[in-house]
């Protein structure tokens, strides 16, 4: 069977190509490189362009009439930037993505897993989400994710295509074959400024210190990307016993379970690194949330997936990919 996935050079579109490739399954990639990378794509069957094109979507299909699944990861996906920038952001994430699922309908798609986002919860009480928690996005990025789902739910309800939505929670690591990552050299989350602190040797601020979590810092749940691409590969194996009647969408959480503060990430990343990084406390960036980690019963019991790496691994991954990043990409 092979798969087309859009935004297959992107940081979680290139490792899930790695999986499926490993799993047997050909990855066929449709890619813009408006944040790509071409050496991502390297060595795979890569048509670079637009998702909206519908034209080249035609031209996929018709060179490769055995695809048998789509996975959509191609969006744009900064925070402050879908901010500044709504207009671009609802384009790019929505009404991109309705030209594409129209593209596939017109190719008898039938098969359609959706990048989704944790981002689309609103904060629980007790820190934890699971599938049923109420959606209250905060951000116009994080709203295109939960109209993409709406939309897209609309659409198999009456349409030939069956849609699986995933909801991811903070991927972080690298393909532990080490052929891909994290292709940005300043990533803005904690760990990546982390990482950037120890080379600067810097401290790291601790921005926020008295939210409501064990030790006042935000809490995210930390998922290995390697992790989330195998979630892919059994949803991929899945699909048509998950969805079975036409007319159905599904949602599935991934994460790992377990919730990291910043100050417990700064532990573990120091006990990783060497020399350690220092914490400077500092007030909330505007916009931060406490944060939450999911309940992964539905991922286990409808996946039977469950995540093979803890926050060590995820760690080291992450510092081993950065430190031959440069080198990948040239
Ligand atoms: N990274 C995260 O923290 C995170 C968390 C939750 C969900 N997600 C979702 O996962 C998906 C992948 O994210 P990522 O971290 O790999 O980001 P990324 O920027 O590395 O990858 C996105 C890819 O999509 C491509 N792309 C964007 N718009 C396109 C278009 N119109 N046509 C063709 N290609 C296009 C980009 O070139 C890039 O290769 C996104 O949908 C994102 O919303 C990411």
């Amino acid at each position: 069977m092979k798969v087309l996935i859009a935004g297959g050079a992107g940081y979680i579109g290139s490792t899930i190509a790695s999986a499926c490739s490993d799993a047997g399954i050909i990855p066929v990639i449709l890619d813009s490189l408006v944040t790509g990378r071409r050496e991502f794509a390297a060595g795979r069957e890569f048509y670079e362009g637009d998702i909206a094109d519908g034209p080249l979507v035609n031209r996929i299909f018709a060179e490769h009439p055995d695809i048998g699944a789509v996975i959509h990861c191609a969006a744009l996906i900064v925070v402050p930037d879908s901010v500044a920038d709504p207009v671009g952001y609802y384009r790019a994430n929505v009404v991109k993505s309705l030209e594409f699922v129209a593209h596939l309908l017109r190719n008898r798609c039938e098969r359609f897993i959706f990048s989704s986002s944790a981002s689309i919860y609103g904060a629980g009480a007790d820190l934890t989400v699971d599938e049923n928690s109420p959606i209250d996005p905060q951000s116009p990025y994080a709203r295109t994710k939960a109209v993409c789902e709406a939309m897209f739910a609309d659409i198999a309800a009456t349409q030939p295509i069956r849609v699986l939505s995933l909801r991811y929670f903070n991927p972080i690591g690298a393909d532990p074959k080490m052929r891909t990552g994290l292709q940005l050299a300043k990533p803005t989350h904690a760990l990546g400024k982390m990482m950037q602190a120890q080379e600067q040797g810097t401290p790291f601020q601790v921005t926020g210190t008295d939210y409501p979590t064990r030790d006042g810092t935000g809490i995210r749940d930390y998922v290995h990307v390697w992790d989330l691409a195998a979630a892919h590969v059994a949803a991929l194996g899945r699909f048509d016993t998950l969805l079975a009647p036409a007319g159905t969408s599904a949602v599935i959480n991934l994460g790992t379970g377990t919730g990291t503060t910043v100050r417990e990430l700064l532990d573990t990343f120091n006990s990783v690194v060497s020399p350690p990084v220092q914490a400077q406390d500092a007030a909330r960036r505007p916009g931060d949330i406490a944060g939450a980690y999911t309940r992964i019963d539905r991922a286990k019991r409808l996946l039977d997936w469950q995540p093979q790496y803890g926050i060590v691994e995820s760690i080291r991954h992450s510092v081993e990919w950065a430190s031959i990043r440069d080198q990948v990409l040239s």
